[in-house]
């Protein structure tokens, strides 16, 4: 069995526009989703999300690089057969109820009548939706539509899923049935990629996380790993005024005074007890002392800040 559900190696999209220029979407993107593993897909608009997704699925061809699905290139179509797609934005016709758009992509994916009266009821159970069953989906809300996507994408019971902003216009309460529903499916085995903005909800949601900006990876790894801060720690202490902290910065610390606190940064244990013990002998008393952790969404502003420089993606093609 393949070690990884979803593997891209150097995946690389050159959108060719209109007036000679070229868009890098994606440059460069290595990553891989392991079964049983929620991964989330970062970055600012524009940074390349939604073109990996479409060259997973085939439905954009990479300019470089290669991708396999189940081990299978993203290339031949057989690599889509286990994939749950949310697409990003998605619609289905109003005049549909919720019963008969998934009837119909039950019938799209090959499966027969017996099979398809018995699974709607349940995924429509596993969305919440089995009260609107046979209302028409022009009557659904942006939550119930994007739960019925999800509704969509897992008819099949895919072995990987793709979504695109699956809880965008989902209020709270519908946003953590989403994650319940996704880490159920996580358990049972089943690939996650998703793309989010809703950076509190990939922390809440994802093992994982890659990091796009302009089509370049700039970060990757478990959220735990990314929102550590190497060696910084919060210190309320009083007196600490700015003779104490020339005396730490002498020690070697940086030093920053914000909002009654110092926030210290410290080669390592030893050098940490060290300023404390210079503090103390100068008689300060120390009421708080802890590490400090970012959110995912500090880590990612920090990432992801655009800088004045032009958009490296865009070239003028000679
Ligand atoms: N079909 C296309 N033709 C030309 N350029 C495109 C095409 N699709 C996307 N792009 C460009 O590629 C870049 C990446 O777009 P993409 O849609 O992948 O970003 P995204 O990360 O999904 O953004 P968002 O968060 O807004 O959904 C953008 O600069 C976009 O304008
Ligand atoms: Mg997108």
């Amino acid at each position: 069995m393949e070690k990884y559900a979803i593997v891209a190696t150097g995946l690389k999209k050159v959108y060719r526009a209109l007036g000679g220029r070229s868009i890098t979407a994606v440059d460069g993107l290595d990553l891989t989703v392991g079964a049983g593993e929620i991964f989330g897909l970062l970055g600012p608009n524009g940074a390349g999300k939604t073109t990996t997704v479409k060259m997973l699925l085939g439905l954009t061809h990479p300019t470089a690089g290669t991708a396999e699905i189940l081990g299978i290139p993203v290339d031949r179509p057989e690599s889509r057969r286990k994939v749950g797609y949310l697409p990003e934005g998605h619609r289905f016709p109003g005049y549909l109820t919720a019963r008969q758009t998934l009837s119909i992509f039950a019938r799209m994916s090959g499966m027969d009548a017996a099979r398809i009266k018995s699974r709607i009821p349940l995924l429509l159970d596993q969305v919440r939706l089995s009260d609107w069953a046979d209302v028409r989906v022009k009557k659904f809300s942006k939550g119930m539509t994007q739960r019925l996507g999800l509704a969509a994408a897992l008819v099949h019971d895919p072995e990987v899923l793709l979504l695109d902003e699956p809880t965008d216009g989902v209020d709270p309460v519908g946003r953590r049935e989403i994650r319940d529903l996704l880490h159920a499916e996580a358990a049972r085995g089943k690939a996650i990629l998703l793309n989010s903005h809703l950076l509190s909800e990939i922390e809440l949601t994802c093992d994982r996380v890659a990091v796009l900006r302009r089509g370049i990876l700039v970060a990757h790894g478990r959220i735990e790993d990314l929102t550590r801060k190497e060696s910084q720690y919060k210190l309320m202490a009083a007196p600490l005024d700015q003779a104490h902290v020339s005396a730490m910065q002498a020690l070697g610390a940086t030093v920053a005074l914000q909002n009654g606190h110092a926030v210290l940064s410290v080669r390592d244990l030893a050098h940490l007890n060290q300023l404390i013990d210079r503090l103390r002998a100068d008689g300060v008393l120390v009421s708080e002392l802890s590490p400090l952790r970012s959110t995912l969404e500090d880590v990612f502003v920090d990432l992801v800040r655009a800088d004045d420089s032009p958009a490296p993606g865009t070239e003028k093609v000679s």
